[in-house]
């Protein structure tokens, strides 16, 4: 029989995950890092973070000296683990600045031409071209993920809401009552992006261990890792947000500047979408039992769920039954933290699983 333990949240803030920048993603775990490390095995030395996000978990883990392997399919969010998981080092400096700001003959027009009027007046969008471009002249794939990393959040900040499933960006930014509330919708993009640079910079640290970075399908990816500790699996809650490229999908555009997609409907949405097998219900609990199957030799499964998606509660533990022992620990949020997952009086689960 399971067991549920009922708990309270630790009395924490973010300034725990040492310098870790604020976060705005659904499904962020910045509010619960402390509380799931709490409860996890002790003496952790490889963590794999399978659906890394924002890394806010990953980081949280590499500063109580963990090597950290991170995936999330998603190429924006494979770059903020290469910036801050992966990189120990390396920081933007004044002359990388330089480059990325200044006037690239080169560069392309994909965000003018599709995005123009959508999300950005034509300067910005042209300004994003030109950046997107001297990224690409950066020596380093660090300074690289780096840029394009802060970038993306200062993004998330211009567009009110910090998603990209509506178009309503311009319109807020000139709506002197929504300005004075969220200053950051009205504000240049670049103003944006060096009001963040020192938070990134400062973020970076080097806890003496070699970090691995993927960009793949976890249920394929995990099969082939050898000597993890623990895996922590946080996809996308069924019910709450699942699918992520409806909401982020313009960084994704930025971050790949497609050649070869459709862009489609008022957002401008990418297609054909990347394949999660976490987003339509009908393909969920296949996807959990493959995704256990492939995970059986890694003796620790931390899994992050909740009480509003599918399927539920009880029919997750019996999946897990049929590879793992299972304990459920529980919280109830007590506030609305933005997104579906975190509405007041959803409960909020982690799954420790063992052998
Ligand atoms: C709930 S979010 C993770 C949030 C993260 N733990 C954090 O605190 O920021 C789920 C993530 O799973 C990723 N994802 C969805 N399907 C995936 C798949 N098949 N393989 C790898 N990542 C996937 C999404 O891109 C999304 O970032």
């Amino acid at each position: 029989m399971a067991v549920t333990t009922k708990q309270k949240l630790p009395n924490t803030t973010t300034s725990n995950a040492i310098k870790f920048p604020r976060t705005q993603y659904l499904g962020s775990k910045e509010k619960l890092v402390q509380w799931i490390f709490e409860n996890s095995p002790k003496g952790i030395e490889t963590f794999f973070d399978a659906f890394s996000g924002t890394s806010v978990l990953g980081y949280y883990f590499k500063t109580k000296g963990a090597r950290i392997i991170s995936n999330d399919f998603l190429k924006f969010n494979y770059h903020i683990a290469k910036a801050l998981i992966e990189n120990n080092t390396v920081i933007l400096t004044d002359s990388d600045l330089a480059l990325l700001f200044e006037k690239n003959n080169n560069a392309g027009t994909l965000i003018e031409e599709v995005f123009t009027d959508v999300f950005f007046e034509r300067e910005q969008a042209n300004f994003l071209d030109n950046f997107r471009a001297n990224v690409s002249l950066l020596d380093n794939t660090y300074k690289q993920s780096l840029a394009l990393t802060i970038m993306n959040r200062a993004l998330t900040r211009k567009i009110l809401l910090g998603h990209f499933a509506h178009t309503s960006a311009i319109r807020y930014s000139k709506d002197a009552a929504r300005v004075k509330r969220n200053p950051s919708i009205a504000k240049p993009i670049k103003t944006l992006f060096l009001d963040l640079l020192a938070d990134y910079n400062n973020a970076v640290f080097d806890n003496k261990k070699n970090h691995a970075v993927f960009c793949e399908d976890t249920t394929t990816l995990v099969k082939t890792l050898e000597n993890v500790d623990v895996a922590y699996f946080d996809p996308p809650y069924c019910g709450c947000h699942p699918d992520y490229q409806a909401f982020y999908h313009f960084l994704e555009t930025f971050v790949e500047y497609w050649q070869d997609k459709q862009f489609r409907h008022g957002t401008k949405a990418y297609f054909p979408k990347k394949d999660s097998g976490f987003t339509q219900k009908a393909e969920i609990k296949p996807s959990f039992e493959k995704l256990f199957e492939n995970s059986q030799h890694i003796p620790h499964w931390l899994i992050s769920y909740n009480s509003k998606s599918y399927p539920n509660k009880d029919v997750m533990i019996e999946m897990i039954e049929k590879h793992k022992k299972v304990k459920t620990f529980e919280y109830e949020y007590q506030n609305h933290y933005g997104g579906k997952g975190s509405r007041k009086g959803t409960k909020e689960y982690l799954f420790y699983c063992y052998d």
